[in-house]
């Protein structure tokens, strides 16, 4: 008899945006059988690989794509040049970029235009930050954390976006950071409302629960900063990216469970998770 019970975090998974994307590249791939993406199109290892069976190709770089190719552009963006490139080469391109997305680089272009010295709160090798950065004109400055901004020299303008997924207390401590570093800060929290929502989703799930199961790729950002709120909030956390990475030991003892996920992670992993843990 299963003695453990389930809450299940609402909302779970896939975000607007990501279904968006999904679903543009599905309808894509009915009508054309192959498209190329440059890059992971969705930071989910099983996700990816259900797209791959469906005809889609990954390539790391413009120059490997055939002539004439219908290309993907995952939801994290990417850059006006990689655009420009692509078109040159004939493709047809599929912009899955998320709204979200689109309006962090549109604020790092507007301030870069405005004399603002653009800094982008977020991991520098993430390919949406990458993407936002190639959308400032002139130089940008990204940041991980306020201990970044110490040796940051002082400007008369400062512009700040954030990348979508961080978690909103970074960006506090960061821009609290920069006060004293500028005549002239102007902030645009451009964290998504679907990051919010999920994040507090979580520190819920923490305070109601004897642990939280977080399920989402091991790539994948927006699952990373569920974990980190959690572990913030004090809370017992498992990180899966599918039901075989269960762990017995994490579970023993424990009667009240939370079930949490990544704006990446499809309903199908999410349910197989839950099935699995309701066999128990
Ligand atoms: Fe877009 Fe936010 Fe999802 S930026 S892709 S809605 S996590």
């Amino acid at each position: 008899m299963n003695l453990m019970k389930l809450v299940i975090g609402k909302p779970l998974g896939f975000c607007f945006g990501v279904k968006r994307a999904i679903d543009e590249l599905e309808r894509a791939l009915g009508r054309y059988g192959e498209v190329y993406a440059l890059g992971s199109p969705i930071h989910n290892e099983e996700e990816v690989k259900r797209l791959i069976s469906m005809g889609l190709k990954l390539i790391e770089k413009v120059e490997c794509l055939p002539p004439n190719a219908v290309v993907f552009i995952r939801a994290h963006g990417t850059t006006p040049e990689i655009f420009d490139m692509v078109r040159k080469k004939g493709s047809i391109v599929i912009d899955g970029t998320c709204p979200s997305v689109k309006n962090a680089q549109e604020k790092a272009r507007l301030l870069s235009k405005e004399g603002y010295n653009v800094v982008v709160v977020g991991d520098p090798k993430h390919p949406e930050v990458q993407s936002i950065k190639g959308h400032a004109l002139g130089e940008v400055y990204v940041v991980t954390s306020p201990k970044d901004v110490e040796a940051f020299p002082a400007k008369d303008k400062i512009g700040v976006v954030s990348q979508t997924t961080q978690e909103e207390g970074m960006l506090l401590a960061i821009v609290s950071a920069l006060v004293p570093k500028s005549r002239e800060l102007r902030v645009y929290n451009t964290i998504c409302k679907a990051t919010l929502h999920r994040q507090e989703t979580v520190k819920k799930l923490a305070s109601e629960t004897e642990g939280v199961i977080v399920i989402g790729g091991h790539n994948s950002t927006n699952t990373a900063k569920l974990v980190e709120v959690a572990k913030k909030e004090g809370c017992d956390v498992l990180w899966i990216a599918k039901s075989d990475e269960i762990d017995e030991d994490w579970l023993k003892n424990k009667s009240i469970i939370g079930i949490a996920a990544g704006a990446s992670t499809p309903d199908w992993l999410i349910n197989d998770v839950i099935s699995s843990l309701s066999c128990r």
